[in-house]
């Protein structure tokens, strides 16, 4: 009985788990969709991923600034890239994945 408990036990922290790991966007994957075009060639000017002196400037904006201009766009960053079917938290795993080298 004892050991049925213990089963279950792991059997819900398994479950729990990958719920996490779900509902956690792929800020890799939604970047080679939504923004690689953009922020791999520096096309139309886009701050290429990587460029830390084109970055700088703009991670002193702070996160939330950048986040915002991601999602509503700014001068020729388009909302959301263009893809708008993301969702904000899709968007912004994006930037995470973009700018996490240079944090
Ligand atoms: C059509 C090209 C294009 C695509 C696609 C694109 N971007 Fe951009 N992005 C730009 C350009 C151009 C800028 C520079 C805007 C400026 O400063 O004038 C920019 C700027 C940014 C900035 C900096 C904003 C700031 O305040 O300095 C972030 C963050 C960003 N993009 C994130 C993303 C993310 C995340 C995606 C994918 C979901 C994406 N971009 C897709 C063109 C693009």
């Amino acid at each position: 009985m004892k050991r049925l408990a213990i089963l279950t036990l792991t059997g819900t922290a398994a479950l729990a788990l990958s719920a996490a790991v779900q509902a956690e966007p792929d800020g890799e994957a939604i970047y080679n969709q939504a923004c690689m075009a953009c922020h791999m060639t520096g096309a139309a000017g886009a701050p290429i991923k990587g460029d830390e002196a084109a970055w700088a400037p703009r991670l002193e904006q702070g996160m939330e600034t950048l986040y915002d201009h991601s999602i509503n766009g700014f001068q020729a960053m388009p909302p959301k890239g263009g893809a708008l079917q993301l969702s904000d938290e899709e968007v912004k795993a994006a930037v995470d994945f973009m700018l996490e080298p240079l944090l």
